[in-house]
This record gives C-alpha cells, structure tokens and sequence, in this order.
C-alpha cells in the first residue's frame, strides 16, 4: 500500500517554510508600525486564511483583536464560480473599528470585493487587505493589496491554509499538485 503522507502529492514547492516565515515577520513588522494606537480589528476569511492569520499574530505587538467570516465561492473546484456566498458573519461590531482583512489568496478578487463592499456600509474607521498570495493573471476586479506577500504564477497551489477539496491545508509550505491528482476527480 502507497505510504499515507500528502507531500507524495505535491509537484513543486512554490514558496518555503523558510520564506513564509520571513514574509509573515516583514508584513507583521509593517503592520506594527502602521497600527500603531489604532486597536485593529484582523478579519480572518475562513477557512484558507487561518494559517496564515494564526502565523501573522504571533508577530504583531500592537493591541489588536481578531474576528472571523467565511465566504465561498469555488465549491470544491479549483475555479471560481464567481458567485460568492457569506457563510458565517462576524462575530463583533465594526463600527468605528479599523478593520484589517486577512486572506490567503486574491485569485479573480471577486471573494474581496463582495466582502470590501458589504463590510463598508457596516462604517468601520478604515478597511485594509492583507492577503499572503495574488495571482495578477487572473484578477478580474481592482483590489488594492495594503499588504501582499507574494505574487505567483497562475497555478493552482495548496497549502498553508490552502486547499484542494478540503485536503493539503496542513502543509507547512506552498505547493502545486500533481496532474493527476485533478485527473482522479474527473474521472
Ligand atoms: P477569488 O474570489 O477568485 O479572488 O478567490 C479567492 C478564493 O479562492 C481564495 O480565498 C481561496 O480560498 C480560493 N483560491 C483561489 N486560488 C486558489 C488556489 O490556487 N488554491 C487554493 N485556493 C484558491
Ligand atoms: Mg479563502
């Protein structure tokens, strides 16, 4: 029997455990520096961002608090369907807040955008994006990125909070998988 570990699954390594944590310690740093005094609220989009957020907080030193939300929009595919759907609201007010978005991955912005235009009429103070990763190839909308970890290639990656079909979001890196991996889905 093929040995049970999902690494077997992974072609190439985008971005390492090394990097990652770099880039988190940099845009944490930043972060720091620019909310200073302001208590900010980080929304974390679930589920792919929780790595990512859970990494971040470790490095920031400001008084600050989280809050989570949960959209969907590719319904287990590896496309978006561009119909994005709110799954679980936040927990507390944003009003008057300083609120800084967290996510994984601005693919199209779609997910972004549906969330930049709700949270807005709720009146927070101000509402920032940091997002780990954004493939440029495929925006479909302008997002302004306050704070963008790495711009990758258009590929499907996994991974630190990323997912295929609810698997991978354990991996300690980025990564893309193998063909056929896609193949045994349609199959
Ligand atoms: P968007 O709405 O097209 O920008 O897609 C954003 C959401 O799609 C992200 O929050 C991810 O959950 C998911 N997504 C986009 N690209 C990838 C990928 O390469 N791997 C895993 N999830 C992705
Ligand atoms: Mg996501």
């Amino acid at each position: 029997m093929k040995e049970d570990n999902i690494r077997n699954d992974i072609s190439e390594k985008l971005i390492t455990r090394e990097e990652l944590n770099s880039k988190v310690k940099e845009l944490a740093a930043r972060i720091n520096n620019d909310y200073k005094g302001k208590k900010p609220v980080m929304v974390s989009i679930l589920k792919g961002s929780i790595v990512f957020l859970s990494e971040l907080m470790k490095h920031i030193t400001i008084e600050s608090s989280i809050d989570f939300i949960a959209v969907s929009s590719y319904q287990g595919g590896t496309q978006s369907t561009g119909i994005v759907k709110m799954i679980m609201d936040l927990r507390e007010s944003i009003e008057g807040r300083n609120v800084l978005l967290v996510e994984d991955i601005v693919d199209t912005g779609l997910t972004v955008a549906y969330l930049r235009d709700n949270l807005k009429t709720r009146r927070p103070a101000s509402l920032k994006l940091c997002t780990l990763l954004n493939k440029p190839a495929n925006m479909e909308i302008d997002i302004k990125m306050d704070y963008l970890g790495f711009k990758i290639p258009d590929k499907f990656v996994v991974g630190y909070g990323l997912d295929y079909q609810e698997k991978y979001r354990n991996l300690p890196f980025i990564g893309t998988l193998k063909p056929e991996i896609y193949r045994k889905k349609i199959k």
